[in-house]
């Protein structure tokens, strides 16, 4: 009977260790730990024999534990977790507080509270690795480091690491509303189940939590920036204290975004004109009231003025006033105000790419120091590609943010491949020439620039209730280099993808290869099938899903696509130089050159700075109508590829996401075309030209891809 018995589990073990065949949904992202090839977990086993951890602090004890389930995953060994002597290969984690820390002699004072060390020393002369910092959270930052070099197979023996975050701030914005709907989210509903907490828990919030701390994200705002009042009373207060003591030993802080009319909407004050003394008295009594609930709160997001919030300038007030009266309130508490520059406005005729910049750079150096101005990485909206944000480098004596979208609001939503480390990367390479050559947005981004400590990085999140997270396998991709990129915005997207790809689903460099490859062309492919050369905010109306280039009935003149495009007989494009808006302009005068003239332009951001003639000539040789055209077949052409290549490595991922992978490429594929099918019959009405020799025509007449409706797409 035991014997059948001991059989029986050897052999689900067994089922259980067989790697790619076994069925997986996605839910444990790129933290796995499945058993390591049998010759990676000899070389590893040594080296990996115990971890010796003290007790008395939360970020410590979750540090070990994660080790411990990590390392026995891995490696198919029991890698205990214990506070005592240590043996060859053991793990000391550890502060300097700690007596056996302290004897190593480590250089701990530079890496700041966040920062560790990952080195071989020995320890009581046996060899040993240690993981050291200045805080518990920088320990388990270190661990979920020393488990990912497990995971990608790279060695640990004669370790010597030293990290340190280059950014302050790493946050995830949550669009989430209140009754669970996410403003942009197409993972499902929410993850924060406002309606249980604060009494009932999911065990999802700690995998939550774990799943950011390996990446380095150590701030979560819970709610919408179109937010409601509620979320700043007693009751909302009270659930976002449940979770901010789960994140809490994880090393995240919650912040949440405030509605600007809150004193009113709650209080029945009669104004949120922020120089009224009554009104900071809320704001002041409010965040005391918070701080009380969680001591640690990082503070206030704000949208002010923007979309129809209402904000400061209600009451003829600045966007730095009505920042700084919210600092004040936030400030004797530690707090922060990131203020969003995310703004334009209907009654204003200039084009819509320069206004924030027009709003902004006057108010240059009268924010209050715990102010933070967030910027989107463009100036209009995330689109497929956008020239980096204007602002960045415009204001040397301000603090400012990245806002990055994680979620695909305008890249095919969860359902396009897109891997968006490569935009990511593009934006924080771009060169501000703010102070010469070598200004890049990452430098403006990490303080180094201006010689600001304030620094932060914001992603839109991407997450919901799906199993898999963030509503596709491939888009976890996306939440991870956003993390890794917050850390440190000049690593590489490419490194980072091979990371994630390794972790995900399989190291082996025959898989990996192909796959980081196809990640970082996908991004070119969307700009090329959605909005290439420079197009922008050519997407359907509301959903913000499919293509929408005709549309030119919207209430607001900048709502629509024609605003963007500006086709006509004579040719495409939004003329931003001195003959049109010239936002070009409020770039350093080198890019300002650059780009302000057609000879010189980079071709993907030709059309979002010129108006340019359907004949003019091309650097291919062809004119711009036939290129146009090209870059829509290349976009098809492309996803073809993907999905070719991704059926080529069934052999190394396991049959569930594989096939769930190859359902979402169909989907791609299908509306790669849609997108260049309805475009080009669109654009088509204004060249009037043939297409290329091997173009095919568009599917169906322009009236049919008018007239498609979808009006339960989510998230919107
Ligand atoms: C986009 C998006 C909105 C969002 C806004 C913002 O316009 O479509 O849903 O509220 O950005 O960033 O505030």
């Amino acid at each position: 009977m035991f014997g059948a018995c001991r059989a029986l589990i050897l052999a689900v073990v067994a089922l259980l260790a067989s790697g790619p065949a076994m069925a997986e949904d996605g839910y444990d992202l790129w933290l796995r730990y499945r058993p390591l090839a049998d010759s990676a977990q000899a070389r590893y086993r040594p080296l990996a024999t115990a971890i010796a951890a003290p007790q008395d602090d939360p970020s410590i004890r979750i540090a070990a534990a994660e080790l411990h389930r990590g390392l026995t995953g891995l490696l198919r060994a029991d890698v205990p977790a214990s506070a005592d002597a240590i043996a060859p290969g053991a793990i000391l984690l550890g502060t300097g507080g700690d007596r056996r820390i302290a004897a190593l002699g480590l250089p701990l004072s530079t890496l700041g509270r966040e920062g560790y060390l990952i080195r071989s020393v020995r320890v009581d002369g046996k060899p040993a690795t240690v993981i050291a910092a200045n805080s518990g959270v920088g320990v388990l930052y270190g661990a979920f480091h020393l488990l990912r070099l497990v995971q990608t197979g790279d060695p640990i023996d004669r370790i010597d690491i030293r990290s340190v975050p280059k950014v302050e701030l790493r946050l995830l914005n949550h669009w989430d509303n209140l009754d669970r709907s996410v403003e942009r989210g197409y993972a499902g509903q929410s993850i924060w189940d406002w309606w249980k907490l604060p009494d009932i828990t999911n065990p999802r919030y700690v995998d939550y939590a774990r799943a950011n701390a390996s990446i380095g994200i150590n701030g979560t705002v819970l709610n919408n920036v179109n937010a409601k009042a509620d979320s700043l009373t007693a009751p909302y207060i009270a659930k976002a204290a449940k979770l901010a003591d789960i994140f809490r030993p994880y090393g995240i802080r919650v912040y949440l975004s405030a509605r600007w009319s809150a004193p009113i909407e709650i209080s029945g004050l009669k104004t949120a004109d922020p120089l009224d003394p009554a009104v900071a008295a809320w704001w002041k009594a409010k965040a005391d009231e918070i701080y009380a609930a969680i001591p640690d709160f990082g503070g206030f997001l704000v949208k002010a003025n923007s979309e129809g919030q209402p904000g400061p300038q209600d009451y003829h007030r600045s966007h730095a006033d009505g920042a700084n009266m919210l600092a004040a309130a936030v400030k004797p508490h530690g707090g922060i105000v990131m203020w969003r520059a995310f703004v334009y406005a209907h009654e204003n005729p200039d084009d819509r790419a320069r206004q924030a910049y027009d709003e902004f750079k006057p108010l240059d150096g009268r924010f209050a120091d715990n102010v933070i101005v967030q910027v989107k990485n463009g100036a209009i909206d995330f689109q497929p590609r956008e020239p980096f944000h204007p602002l960045f480098g415009a204001m040397p004596k301000t603090p400012l943010m990245m806002e990055f979208q994680i979620t695909k609001e305008y890249l095919g939503f969860a359902t396009h491949l897109v891997y968006l480390g490569a935009l990511f990367e593009e934006t924080l390479a771009s060169d501000t020439f703010a102070k010469g050559k070598g200004s890049t947005v990452a430098r403006v981004i990490d303080g180094s620039l201006e010689g600001h400590a304030r620094t932060g990085m914001a992603g839109v999140a991407n997450i919901g209730v799906d199993r898999n997270w963030t509503g596709s396998q491939f888009d976890q991709a996306n939440w991870y280099a956003f993390g890794r990129l917050a850390w440190d915005p000049e690593a590489s997207a490419r490194r980072i993808a091979a990371d994630w790809a390794g972790m995900t689903f399989s190291t082996d460099p025959a898989f990996v290869a192909p796959v980081v490859d196809m990640m970082m062309r996908s991004r070119e492919a969307v700009v090329d099938y959605m909005t290439p050369l420079g197009l922008h905010h050519l997407m359907a109306t509301g959903h913000h899903y499919g293509p929408g280039p005709w549309v030119d009935d919207l209430e607001r003149p900048d709502w629509n696509p024609v605003y963007y495009h500006r086709a006509d007989a004579q040719g495409i494009g939004f003329d931003r130089t001195k003959t049109g808006s010239n936002a070009v302009a409020q770039y350093a005068p080198p890019v300002a050159r650059q780009l302000g003239d057609i000879r010189t332009v980079p071709e993907r951001d030709l059309l979002w700075f010129h108006h340019v003639r359907w004949d003019h000539r091309m650097a291919s040789g062809r004119i711009l109508w036939d290129e146009l055209v090209t870059r829509y077949d290349r976009g098809v052409a492309e996803v073809a590829a993907m999905r070719a290549r991704w059926a080529t490595l069934a052999p190394y991922v396991d049959a569930d996401r594989h096939a769930d992978v190859m359902r979402f490429l169909a989907v791609q594929a299908r509306e790669a075309q849609w997108w260049r099918d309805a475009s080009i019959a669109y654009f088509a009405t204004f060249a009037r030209r043939p297409l290329p020799a091997g173009s095919p025509p568009p599917a169906h007449d322009l009236d049919y891809y008018k007239a498609l409706r979808f009006p339960y797409a989510p998230g919107n």
